[in-house]
């Protein structure tokens, strides 16, 4: 059995490192983000990225090393991201996974970014212990519900057990975070957007604007965002800039909530159909307060379990890659040196549901 792996995730600008026990439990976990250097151009540059992970990438080993108290020979496998993700950055994690597996004669497995997000919730620390184990909702062979929210994906998962992942939805246009970047970017807020929008709308009025809900009373599992977007850009056109600088909270209060709501929406529609007892909430927007509260209270309503990580496995990280990857190779899977980066993900990582686009 393998017992402890060394994960890396460097897919899009977050580097990290994580080790990782076959159990979950998180030994130790660093990680470096690129927010300032890429704040300057309002979104992340790819060939930076790439070129900060290829700096940071090996100090973060040493340390990570240092902070577990671990050596080379207690770890006995290697866990990278190798899609899907912004390719040039996926290089520099997979091809440094490779040369360290080699260099320490021990297997390394790729692994899918989104099985990551599905699986943060059950990672464990000393600050964290998820209110149910993954080995008791397979013990109990109990399907979750989670829906995977970030800057690049907003999808709904049947999940049954590691390994089997139904996507019973997916957005058709833009990602939630992805929405909420934009509407940042219209109001020159900060990047990353989704933070600077959740914290101005803590002062703001959620129904002030009328906001669409797009697809929100259709009967399938699929978003859709960018109308929510375009609606933003015409308000703000119609305004003066004295306006949109008054109502900047008003906005994005608004506009959050319009987000929450198709969000909270498409949750109760799949736990009505299916009965699922166990909801998983993950991925960058999972960080949102509003969200956080709202589907809490739709949980607490239903008497359903939410299980959404701490911030910092809800955000990209590689404890959730590590956590994958050892659930992987202790199924006997492995990776071989030819193992290629892709900027998707593979037909065989997800069943498709019929109706999911
Ligand atoms: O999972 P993640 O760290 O990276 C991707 O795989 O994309 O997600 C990043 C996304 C960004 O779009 C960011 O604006 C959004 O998550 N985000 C938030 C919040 N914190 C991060 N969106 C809304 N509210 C937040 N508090
Ligand atoms: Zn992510």
């Amino acid at each position: 059995m393998i017992k402890s792996i060394l994960a890396i995730e460097t897919s899009c600008d977050d580097t990290s490192v994580a080790i990782i026990r076959h159990d979950g439990w998180v030994e130790a976990m660093v990680s470096a983000n690129q927010d300032l250097v890429h704040a300057v151009f309002g979104g992340v540059v790819p060939e930076i990225a790439s070129r900060n992970h290829t700096l940071t990438l090996l100090p973060l080993v040493e340390e990570c090393l240092n902070k577990s108290q671990k050596k080379w020979s207690d770890i006995d496998g290697i866990a990278v991201t190798s899609r899907p993700g912004l390719l040039g950055s996926l290089m520099v994690g997979v091809v440094t996974a490779k040369t360290l597996a080699l260099t320490h004669d021990i297997p390394f497995i790729g692994v899918n970014h989104l099985e990551g997000h599905l699986l943060a919730p059950f990672l464990e620390d000393e600050l964290y212990k998820p209110k149910v184990s993954l080995k008791a909702l397979i013990a109990e062979e109990q399907p979750y519900l989670a829906l995977a929210i970030s800057g690049g994906h907003t999808q709904l998962y049947d999940v049954t057990a590691p390994h089997q992942y139904k996507i019973l939805g997916r957005t058709v246009d833009d990602a939630a975070g992805e929405a909420f970047d934009k509407l940042a970017k219209m109001l020159g807020l900060p990047f990353p957007g989704g933070v600077a929008v959740d914290r101005l709308s803590q002062g703001g009025q959620r129904d002030l604007y009328a906001f669409p809900r797009p697809m929100i009373h259709e009967h399938h599992y699929n978003f859709s965002f960018s109308g929510l977007k375009t609606s933003a850009l015409r308000l703000i056109e119609k305004m003066s800039k004295e306006e949109v600088e008054k109502n900047k909270s008003n906005i994005c209060a608004s506009y959050q909530e319009a987000i929450v709501d198709v969000l909270i929406s498409r949750l109760d529609k799949a736990q009505k159909e299916y009965q699922y007892e166990n909801i998983v909430l993950t991925g960058g927007v999972s960080a949102n307060s509003r969200l956080r509260e709202k589907t809490q209270e739709w949980a607490l309503k239903n008497d359903l379990t939410l299980l959404v990580p701490p911030l910092k496995y809800c955000t990209d990280n590689a404890a959730m890659i590590g956590l994958a990857g050892i659930l992987r190779l202790n199924r006997g899977e492995r990776s071989e040196q030819d193992h290629a980066p892709l900027a998707s993900s593979l037909p065989n990582d997800f069943i498709q549901e019929a109706g999911a686009k």
